[in-house]
Formats: structure tokens, C-alpha cells, sequence
């Protein structure tokens, strides 16, 4: 796989921010401290980010432990994202829910990601949602300047379709599309979205790998219930749990696939850096999938 445009590259496993603030755990900054430095110890030192995460409180719960240790900067890399307007008592100024990628929104967002994160650079900005009023060549333009203030280091797009993943790449180089992607969601396996990726030489990001964590509940629907009735022999045969079993999924997909994980336990994150060892056979790989759709493939 030849380079992308920019030199960033992140941890095989990602790690998001989402659930360990007010949006899930609440982690306290001594318990956020704890994980952070747990996950850098076992290799996953890609933190994925959001401005609207936990309401726009999660970047700062993160930058306080961060302050703390700013030594540990340098070993990890942050992904955050902007570009939705979230209507919550902490942007008063929103009164409609709404995508926003003008000039004058991402540079507020940057500027606002980088003081709450305690950080003075982004190693990869996204935009999170496609927005239909976008103007590449305003985003081509801002994005440039953050490039040359080296307040972000590589640029990418979230939960584009590839249409619309090639129309902004055609005006700005981009270096992911971080997109919902598992057993339970299978849309970008026939879509385009991972063949396009791959032909720029670009690794896919998959949120949600673990279906939200819907796989573990105790009532399940019957796709889950069909990927849980295929998936339970597989496990002794590749002695592993579920969450590795749907991440070895993932990862046998040949467009090298970085999960996205939403973990707030340390044990699962080391779990998942296990799963990188498993590689499930193609047949099994097949089975899961039609498992997952609940037909047989043509
Ligand atoms: N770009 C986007 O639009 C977008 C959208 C959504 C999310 N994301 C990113 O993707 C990340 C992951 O999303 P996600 O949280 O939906 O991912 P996920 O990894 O599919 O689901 C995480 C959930 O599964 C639970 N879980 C994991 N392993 C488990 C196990 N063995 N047993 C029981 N429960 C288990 C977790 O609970 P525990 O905490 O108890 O382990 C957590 O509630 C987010 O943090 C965010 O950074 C991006």
C-alpha cells in the first residue's frame, strides 16, 4: 500500500471518546488518567474524537488529563471531527440541528478542539457528517490554512457515501472516511465505500464494531440472533471471545479496516488488540456474513 498524501498514520485499534464522558462512563479525570495510560501501554495510542462528544464537555474531560501529562502528547495521536451543529444547553446559539462545514465553522471548531483538548495540534481533523451545502473548495481553503499553522496534520471525512467522498477528494487530499462499519452493519462491504478506499491507498476507520455493543445484550433481534448462532462455535475453534470473533471480522477484509472501538473497560481494549492475531477463514469469514443478512450470497 503506497502513502497517503499525509504522514500520519495511527494504532492498528483506535479508541473513541464518545462513551467515556458524560455521553457513557463519566470517568473521573484520575479514572480517565488511568485508561489513557492503559491504552498507550498496549499500543493503541489513536484517540478518536468528536467536538460534540458528551455535548462538547468530552475534548476538555480528555485535555485535563492531558495537562496532567503532557509528555504523553507525543506518544498519541488525536482524531477529532466537527461540522455538526448539536442543539444542547452548551451552544445556546443552535436552535436547529444542522451540518455546518463552512470556513468560518471549522476554524471556530479547530480553535475550540485544540484549547479544550490541552493540545496544540490535531493529527487528524474530519468532517462528521456530509453536508449537503458544502463548497470544497472553502473546505480546500481552510484546510490549507490549518495544514500551514500547524493546527492539524491530515485531513479526512465521516460517514461520506463514496460519491461524495470523491467530489471533496477531488479538491483536497483526504486521508480517511470513518464510517459505520461491522457484522451488524454491512452497507460499506458492497457499497463502494472500502473498494474506493482502497484504490487511493487509504485505510478505512469503522465506528461502532461491535454493532454499539448490541451483540452483547440479553434480547437481541434475529440478525443478531443469526450472527450469534454462527458466531458461538467459532469461538472455541479460534479460542477467542465475541468482541475479538466480530473484530477478526472486520479485520480480514483486505482494505485493512481500523476499528473505531467504544469501550470504556481497559480489559476489552487489550482484548481487542489480541483479535489483530486472529485470522478467520474465508469460509467462516462467508458464513458470518450471510448469517448477518440472512440469505444466501448468489
Ligand atoms: N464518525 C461517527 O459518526 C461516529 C459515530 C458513532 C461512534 N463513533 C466513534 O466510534 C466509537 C465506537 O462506537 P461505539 O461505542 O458504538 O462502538 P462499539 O465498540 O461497537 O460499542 C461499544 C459498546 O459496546 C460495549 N461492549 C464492548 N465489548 C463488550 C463486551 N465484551 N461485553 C459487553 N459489552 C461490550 C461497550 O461497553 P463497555 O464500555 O462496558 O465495554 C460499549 O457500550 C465511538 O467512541 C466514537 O469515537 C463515530
Amino acid at each position: 500500500m503506497s502513502e497517503s498524501y499525509y504522514p500520519v498514520t495511527f494504532s492498528p485499534i483506535i479508541v473513541g471518546a464518545m462513551r467515556l464522558g458524560k455521553w457513557g462512563a463519566q470517568m473521573t479525570t484520575d479514572e480517565l488518567e488511568v485508561f489513557v495510560k492503559g491504552c498507550i501501554e498496549l499500543g493503541v495510542t489513536t484517540f478518536d474524537h468528536a467536538d460534540i462528544y458528551g455535548d462538547y464537555t468530552t475534548e476538555a474531560d480528555f485535555g485535563k488529563v492531558l495537562a496532567k501529562n503532557p509528555e504523553w502528547r507525543s506518544q498519541m495521536q488525536i482524531i477529532t471531527k466537527c461540522g455538526i451543529c448539536h442543539v444542547c444547553e452548551n451552544r445556546p446559539e443552535y436552535s436547529v440541528k444542522a451540518y455546518d462545514s463552512s470556513p468560518e465553522h471549522i476554524e471556530a471548531s479547530v480553535n475550540n478542539s485544540l484549547e479544550a483538548l490541552s493540545t496544540k495540534y490535531i493529527d487528524c481533523l474530519l468532517i462528521h457528517r456530509p453536508d449537503m451545502l458544502m463548497d470544497p473548495q472553502g473546505v480546500e481553503k481552510i484546510v490549507q490554512q490549518l495544514l500551514e499553522e500547524g493546527k492539524i496534520r491530515s485531513f479526512g471525512v465521516s460517514n461520506f457515501s463514496s460519491k461524495q467522498f470523491k467530489h471533496l477528494h477531488d479538491n483536497v487530499p483526504l486521508h480517511t472516511n470513518q464510517i459505520e462499519a461491522s457484522l451488524l452493519q454491512l452497507d460499506a462491504f458492497s457499497n463502494g465505500t472500502l473498494e474506493q478506499l482502497m484504490d487511493y491507498h487509504l485505510r478505512p476507520m469503522a465506528w461502532s464494531p461491535l454493532g454499539g455493543g448490541s451483540v452483547f445484550s440479553e434480547e437481541v433481534d434475529a440478525k443478531t440472533q443469526r450472527i450469534k448462532n454462527t458466531a458461538t462455535p467459532l469461538l472455541e475453534k479460534y479460542n477467542c471471545s465475541m468482541d475479538q470473533l466480530l473484530l477478526a471480522w472486520l479485520l480480514r477484509h483486505p482494505s485493512q479496516i481500523i476499528p473505531v472501538l467504544g469501550t470504556t473497560k481497559l480489559e476489552r481494549v487489550a482484548s481487542a488488540v489480541q483479535a489483530l492475531d486472529i485470522e478467520i477463514s474465508r469460509n467462516d469469514w462467508y458464513a458470518l456474513y450471510q448469517a448477518s443478512t440472512g440469505t444466501t450470497i448468489a
